[in-house]
């Protein structure tokens, strides 16, 4: 085998044969094949895209590259869910500890976020002393004791998965649905849940664009699942606009513990509301229903609350010290009229510029600072009136963040 010919094969639209997709992806974990030729095999596929057998193929691949977590010693049916990631998107830290104290398992590992979409397991480091990094024995003990537990992705999970993500990253070929369906579904199967409910984000602020590739998308998501014997569920929701009003790191984590406490008459709470009804419902095979009323008993009797303060405890985080900046920026209204729109991408890099998000890899976070909405979409606004309050830190400038807001 060679891998020009695999790679001309793709670019002339023929499809892929298992020994070939495995020559070129394995043979590039190993190094045999080099950067340049599989960033060319990836605008390949990225142009003219696999078709089903090819995806499952590929996630079989991914899913082998590394280890498998064995959760056989949790009892119960264990649930997961992912979100392909927005701006202000702390569903996460909502719906687990929501999910657990409805007695249902979920084990979760998350990533960090890169540009200006945030990740989990940053929000969480935003607790100081929160520790993200677990032993598979530690990460299983946590989930027998809590029913809960978020960590991140281990080295030893889906290594392949991290060395594509990066080059696509870095190539111009992140949005495409199959490597995107294969990079979820192979770490959601790797790390070891029975049942998955992945909220797919459609919009400007997302990697997702327009209805027609979120359905293609979730379609193939399903076929994967159901060819590895994971039931899999799909919401699609939107990301044209933030998801709740507080968008950086520890600001996210305040509004999370919010919406458990009770606030959740919201976009924000809405939506969790609705992932932690499907989690339910996947697990214990009840309707929407039955199993929306013991989601809201849970928030309604503070137990979601508290099971979110003992996670903490449990991971070693001091949740009291959490930290905001106390120098802010408020931006006013120089119009008046209805908020049209709020661009999600344009305040999610604003929130990045300050600080809470990371231009490379590798730059360090400013857990303290971002963006908190006073007003959101269709609410009317008069001139002077405060539309946002930038938390700043080492970076103070408001970046013209009134652009971001469409007042008619
Ligand atoms: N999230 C992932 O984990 N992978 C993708 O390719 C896109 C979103």
């Amino acid at each position: 085998m060679n891998i020009i010919d695999i790679i001309n094969k793709k670019r002339l639209q023929q499809s892929l044969s298992y020994e070939e997709l495995d020559y070129a992806f394995s043979g590039y974990l190993r190094k045999e094949v080099q950067i340049y030729q599989m960033s060319a095999l990836l605008m390949a596929i990225c142009i003219n895209g696999m078709n089903d057998q090819e995806i499952i193929d590929l996630t079989n691949i991914f899913i082998n590259s590394g280890d498998i977590l064995d959760l056989s010693s949790v009892e119960g049916i264990k649930v997961d869910k992912h979100s392909t990631g927005g701006i202000g998107d702390k569903t996460t830290l909502v719906v687990a500890p929501i999910v657990a104290s409805c007695g249902v398992k979920i084990a979760k590992m998350s990533g960090r976020g890169l540009g200006f979409t945030g990740g989990t397991i940053d929000k969480l480091e935003s607790i100081p002393g929160f520790k993200t990094s677990l032993t598979s024995d530690e990460f299983i003990q946590e989930l027998k004791d809590l029913n809960m537990v978020i960590s991140s992705q281990t080295k030893e999970l889906t290594p392949l998965d991290k060395e594509i993500y990066a080059l696509r990253d870095v190539t111009g070929t992140t949005e495409s649905y199959p490597l995107i369906a294969v990079s979820i579904m192979s770490k959601k199967i790797a790390s070891g849940a029975d049942k998955i409910l992945i909220d797919l984000k459609v919009g400007s602020g997302a990697l997702i664009h327009n209805m027609d590739d979120a359905k293609k998308l979730a379609t193939i998501m399903q076929k994967i699942g159901h060819e590895f014997s994971k039931k899999t569920e799909i919401i699609i929701s939107n990301m044209d606009t933030p998801l709740g009003k507080n968008i950086g790191n520890s600001l996210e984590v305040l509004e999370a513990m919010e919406v458990l406490k009770g606030d959740f008459d919201n976009d924000l709470g809405s939506l969790c509301i609705l992932i932690a009804t499907k989690l339910i419902g996947l697990a214990k095979n009840i309707d929407d229903d039955a199993a929306k009323k013991e989601v809201l008993e849970v928030i309604n009797n503070g137990s979601a609350y508290n099971k979110f303060l003992a996670f903490v405890k449990y991971q070693h985080g001091d949740i009291n010290a959490l930290k905001v900046s106390d120098d802010t920026i408020t931006i006013r209204s120089d119009q008046e009229g209805l908020i049209k729109h709020i661009d999600a991408k344009m305040i999610g890099e604003i929130s990045m510029l300050l600080g809470a998000g990371r231009k490379n890899k590798d730059d360090l976070i400013d857990y303290t600072v971002g963006v908190v909405l006073h007003k959101k979409e269709n609410e009317y606004v008069k001139v002077g009136d405060v539309l946002c309050t930038l938390y700043v830190n080492k970076i103070k400038n408001d970046f013209d963040i009134k652009k971001a807001f469409l007042i008619e």
